[in-house]
Order: C-alpha cells, then sequence, then structure tokens
C-alpha cells in the first residue's frame, strides 16, 4: 500500500481529525499542510484575506520537498486542502504515486462546522471562495464527510487495501502493462482464464511479480470487486467479437461511472458503437491505441487514447505515468478525441508503420546486389546516426547483424509476411474516405504477393533476366529513402486529417506526431521534425521546409526505380511513393480522359474548363 497520502478537501470537511485517525490506525506519521504556510500567509488568511497562487507556491512546493523526503522514510500522511488540479500537480512533482483521499460534503453541512470551532483562523465567510475555487479529482479515494470520522476512517482503509487499476488479460500486452504500472508504485489486479493454455497464468504472474501492490484473480466477480471506485478497468484481449464478449460479462459486475478501457488493436468503428452503447449505462469507454510492442509496454508505450472524454480524465493520471516520455519529458499520451479516435490514429500509426517497414525490406533486397549483410547494416547504423534515424532503421540494421551458427538468421526465415489486419484497415478507410494513401496499400499488397510462395517459386524458374551487378550509389538511395518516408508520413497525416474532418473530431495533427516521438515502433527524428512543423498548420504540403526536402530528393528517384527495373527487384513502396509526388505535382493530368470515357458509356457527365465549375455537361458522343 502507498506509504504518502494526502487527505484533501474545502477548509472544515475534517482532513486534520481523519488524517489523525487515519496516521493511528496506519502508523504513519500525520502531518498538517497548516503548519508548512509562509508567516506571511498565515498573517494574510487571519486577516481574512484570501491567498494567491503567487502566495501558495512556496508552500506547494515545500511540501512537495517534505513528501518526497518522507516517502523514502516512513511516509506521511498529509492533511491538505488542494483544491485546484494545479496545486495537485505540484504537490506531486516528481513524486511516483500518491494516495489522494477527497474528503466531499455540501457547501450547508461545511458552513455549520466550521461556525462551531472558535480555534480556526479561517473565517467562515471565505468558505465560498474555498468551493468556487474547488475542481474535485477525477481520481483518488472520496469519501462523504458527512459520516462518523471512525466510519470515514475505515472506509478509507477498506478502499486503500483495494488496487487502484485492472488489468483484464495478462497475454504478453496486459503483463507488461501491469508490470509497468506495478514498477511506478500503483497497485494493480489482474485478471486471467484459468483454462487450457492459460492455466496457472495469474498464479505465475503473481510468484513472478513478488509485488506486494500486485493481486490476481480468475474469478471476474472478485475481480471487479478488488478495485477501488471508480473502478478503472484495462482490457488487453484480442481484437474483434471477444472484446464485445468480455465486456457483456464485466458490465453487470461494474456501476455508473466505471470506466472501460480497450487496449487492444481495435477496429475504430467497433470502438465507436461500444463507446456510445456503454454511454447509455453510464459507463465510460475509452479505446486506447498502444504502441511499442512488448518492451513499449513494459517500459514506456506511446498512448491514443480516445472515446469517452470524462473517463479518459479519470485514467489520464494512470496513462500518463507509464507512457514514454518526449524530449521534453512529457509523457507521448494525450486524449486524441471522441468515439473512435483513438483507435484510428492508432490504425494510421500501423499503416506507417507497414510502409517504413516495406521500404526498409526493399533497400535490403537493392542493397543485397553487391553488398554483404555487414555492409548493410553498416549503411543503415549511419544513416541512423542522422536526420533518417528511426527506431525501425535501427533494428533493421541490428536484425541484419543476427547469426544462428554460420548463417545469417534472416536467411532462414521464410519470405512470407503476415499481418494482423490494421495495415489492410488503414488502406480500406484511406478508401472509404477518398484519400490516397497509395505507399500503406502498397506495403499490405507486398505482404499479400509474399504469400504466394509456391507460384513465386515455380514462376521464377522461368524469368530471362540480364546479370546486372551495378554498384548503387549511396547517397542517392538515402536521398530516396528521405524522400518516400516523407511522403509516407505525409500521406498517413493526410489520412487522419481527412477523417478529422469527416467525423467532426478537431484533431491535432501536431500533438499526434508528438505522441507518436517516442515509445512507437514509428518513432524517429521525422516525426519529431514533423512535430514542430506542423504547430503551423495541418497541411504538410504548406510547409516550404517538407517541400523544398521533397523537390530536392525527387532527383534521387529516378535513379533508384531505374536501378530496381535493371535488377528485376521488386520495390512497390519506393515507386508508390514516386508516382503519388509526381501526380501531386502535375498541373494537367490525364483525369479528363476518365471523365470522356465515363460520359461516352454512361451519361456520367462531366466539367468543362471554359464553364462554372458546379455544372455538369453531357457531350453526344459519335
Ligand atoms: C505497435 C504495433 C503492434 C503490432 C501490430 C501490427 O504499434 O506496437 O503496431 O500493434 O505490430 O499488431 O502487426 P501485424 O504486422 O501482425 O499486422
Amino acid at each position: 500500500m502507498n506509504n504518502l497520502i494526502v487527505v484533501m478537501g474545502v477548509s472544515g470537511c475534517g482532513k486534520s481529525t481523519i488524517g489523525n485517525s487515519l496516521s493511528q490506525k496506519m502508523k504513519i506519521p500525520f502531518i498538517d499542510a497548516d503548519d508548512f504556510h509562509p508567516k506571511a500567509n498565515i498573517e494574510k488568511m487571519s486577516r481574512g484575506e484570501a491567498l494567491t497562487d503567487k502566495d501558495r507556491l512556496p508552500w506547494l512546493q515545500a511540501l512537495n520537498a517534505e513528501l518526497k523526503s518522507r516517502g523514502k522514510s516512513d511516509g506521511a500522511i498529509l492533511a491538505c486542502s488542494a483544491l485546484k488540479e494545479e496545486y495537485r500537480r505540484i504537490l506531486s512533482d516528481n513524486i511516483t504515486t500518491i494516495q489522494w483521499v477527497f474528503l466531499e460534503g455540501s457547501f450547508d453541512l461545511i458552513k455549520k462546522r466550521i461556525e462551531t470551532r472558535s480555534n480556526h483562523f479561517m473565517d467562515a465567510t471565505l468558505l465560498q471562495s474555498q468551493f468556487d475555487t474547488l475542481e474535485i479529482p477525477n481520481y483518488g479515494i472520496k469519501v462523504n464527510c458527512e459520516k462518523s470520522p471512525e466510519d470515514i476512517t475505515n472506509e478509507i482503509i477498506r478502499e486503500m487495501q483495494k488496487s487502484a487499476f485492472g488489468i483484464f488479460g495478462i497475454g504478453v500486452m496486459g503483463k507488461s502493462l501491469a508490470l509497468n504500472m506495478l514498477d511506478k508504485g500503483v497497485s494493480v489486479s489482474v485478471y486471467n482464464r484459468n483454462e487450457g493454455v492459460e492455466k496457472e497464468m495469474v498464479e505465475n504472474f503473481l510468484k513472478e511479480t513478488d509485488n506486494n501492490n500486485a493481486a490476481g484473480f480468475t474469478e471476474l466477480k472478485d475481480f471487479v470487486q478488488s478495485l477501488q471506485t471508480p473502478r478503472k478497468i484495462l482490457l488487453m484481449v484480442k481484437a474483434g467479437n471477444v472484446v464485445d464478449v468480455v465486456i457483456d460479462n464485466i458490465v453487470p459486475f461494474l456501476e455508473e461511472g466505471d470506466i472501460l478501457i480497450d487496449g487492444g488493436n481495435s477496429h475504430y468503428k467497433d470502438t465507436e458503437r461500444r463507446v456510445n452503447s456503454l454511454k447509455n449505462k453510464q459507463i465510460h469507454f475509452v479505446g486506447l491505441g498502444v504502441s511499442g510492442g512488448e518492451e513499449g509496454a513494459l517500459k514506456g508505450p506511446s498512448l491514443m487514447p480516445g472515446g469517452s472524454e470524462e473517463g479518459y480524465n479519470c485514467v489520464a493520471s494512470y496513462l500518463n505515468l507509464i507512457a514514454a516520455k518526449d524530449e521534453n519529458g512529457n509523457p507521448c499520451c494525450n486524449y486524441i478525441g471522441p468515439n473512435g479516435a483513438g483507435h484510428f490514429v492508432k490504425m494510421v500509426h500501423n499503416g506507417i508503420e507497414y510502409a517504413d517497414m516495406q521500404l526498409l525490406a526493399e533497400l535490403y533486397a537493392l542493397l543485397s546486389v553487391t553488398k554483404s549483410y555487414e555492409e548493410i547494416s553498416g549503411i543503415f547504423s549511419k544513416w541512423n546516426e542522422g536526420e533518417l534515424s528511426s527506431y525501425l532503421l535501427e533494428i533493421t540494421a541490428k536484425i541484419l547483424q543476427e547469426k544462428e551458427g554460420n548463417s545469417n538468421l534472416l536467411d532462414l526465415i521464410l519470405d512470407k509476411a503476415g499481418n494482423k489486419g490494421t495495415g489492410s484497415w488503414s488502406s480500406v478507410s484511406a478508401l472509404e474516405l477518398g484519400v490516397p494513401t497509395t505507399m500503406k496499400t502498397a506495403a499490405v499488397y507486398a505482404r499479400y504477393t509474399s504469400s504466394f510462395k509456391e507460384t513465386r517459386v515455380k514462376l521464377s524458374k522461368d524469368v530471362r533476366s540480364s546479370e546486372i551487378n551495378d554498384e548503387m550509389n549511396i547517397d542517392l538511395l538515402e536521398r530516396a529513402y528521405d524522400f518516400a518516408r516523407t511522403i509516407n508520413l505525409q500521406q498517413g497525416l493526410q489520412l487522419i486529417q481527412s477523417a478529422s474532418e469527416e467525423y467532426n473530431w478537431n484533431l491535432n495533427l501536431s500533438e499526434i506526431c508528438r505522441i507518436w516521438s517516442s515509445g512507437c515502433i514509428i518513432k524517429s527524428e521525422k516525426i519529431k521534425a514533423f512535430s514542430e512543423i506542423l504547430k503551423a498548420g495541418n497541411n504538410l504540403f504548406e510547409s516550404k521546409e517538407i517541400l523544398e526536402s521533397l523537390h530536392e530528393n525527387e532527383t534521387a528517384m529516378p535513379y533508384v526505380i531505374d536501378y530496381a527495373l535493371k535488377t528485376r527487384i521488386s520495390i512497390p513502396c519506393f515507386y508508390e511513393a514516386y508516382n503519388y509526388w509526381v501526380a501531386m505535382t502535375t498541373e494537367q493530368s490525364s483525369a479528363n480522359m476518365i471523365q470522356a470515357q465515363r460520359d461516352f458509356f454512361g451519361a456520367h457527365k462531366f466539367q468543362r474548363v471554359d464553364a462554372e465549375q458546379d455544372k455538369m455537361f453531357h457531350h453526344n458522343w459519335s
């Protein structure tokens, strides 16, 4: 259990009484925030004057220092009004976890109490201003202060014995997130089935973690009852119908105000449906995109929460605690938008991930014509030192070094790529929304094509090609790679922007790139740069810097494509990057021909360049 507890609420709610009583029962020293006020503040208050935030700052900082030092020894139970979120932020600055206890009561009740107290330096007339200032925390334990001190104390202790957070499903990702939370000092209950391959998972988890803050359950009801209210439950189960089954099973044990978070790669339309159906039951549903794989989940993932904003606010402090931190130390987590927005953004993240991975696979194929794995790895590592640096480039350089006996492990891996669906969903959404995300789709198709291994082997036998072993120009290849990476991100962000407009999500692309700057699979220097550039607006094609780099690096593309044609290497993502850019930068396209054909056989009509755009024309074709 936590050894730093702050009992908070407006003056007169009974903070000191309850703090003292908790202190006696829990054998944790009690401290009163009033004892830490600078003299000037005490004088001001006794004159009946309200303190300003400026007055409070040194006081809150002193309390923060006191809590930090006591956290390392016996702990402390602090009675402190802590009315505003900002005050609580200062109080808890650089402290992993504090157990907040909010004593709530009506204005009339507390007024009556204050009026009967003689030795308190606060004038009862200031109470109204306290209520006006109060920002009720949406976390921590809340107890009604009308009850007797004995009942309140017992209720707080009972609640504190419960876990702050629940995780349903402790497969690879669920387990890693649970360990991440426990590591941050959060008490966690985990639930898992105890059947088949999942037998003894909970038992083993508890054995492995050996942490007093962890509790494990194989009965759903017990799991739910082990959680502090409002209950915060993260579902880490396979995306699809399973999520609906789990929701149906768990909801009967929940109460109004509880929060369910789906941390799987669910389809955003499913998330939207779940947000709305659970809203009717007063349950907050948060669709949480989680990226970073097992290691990210354990050490700090990138988190993309969407759905119920009220629900998000209740869990934000926990998500921020476990999320990766950006270069300024801020959590790579922020509310993305309503309904399925969080999962939509995660889906596009995966689409970008697919194309980034495919580009690296294509580079590996191109470079393999003349270079050893060792040399290719060296080239990638060198690129990774500069602006092209990314997690995927880094791991690709490592993969090329991996040996099994005398062989390169890569040569022992069958060349058939799998997928779990998010990449193709991203392309389907792009088709639905009318956004050309050609690179992502090419990457999905490349995976599909790879799966026809037998056909490929058969057809390869009769290929007539000349042996070409030209050395690749690495500088041009690097520029082409830079070009394609930029187009990939631009296409992905364009898809998010179109969804934002279509669904009225009001998404912030710069903030999304910041969330992707650390912890996730597509984290890179480029994304950090994009986050800055997009502060000026959501359209990358309005950035002089981006346009300049695309025009400049475009000149390397014909060389790389020509090399691929001559060496007969399939590089669909590079092709698509170039094709898209050429089409986007062509003033007069060939679509006039398409319109003419449509009108010829189907009388679909066309607009004319010499007439108003809202007028449609049909021609009697001869
Ligand atoms: C992440 C990954 C992760 C996983 C996807 C894609 O961000 O951590 O995107 O979610 O890699 O499920 O997997 P597939 O390649 O199997 O589709």
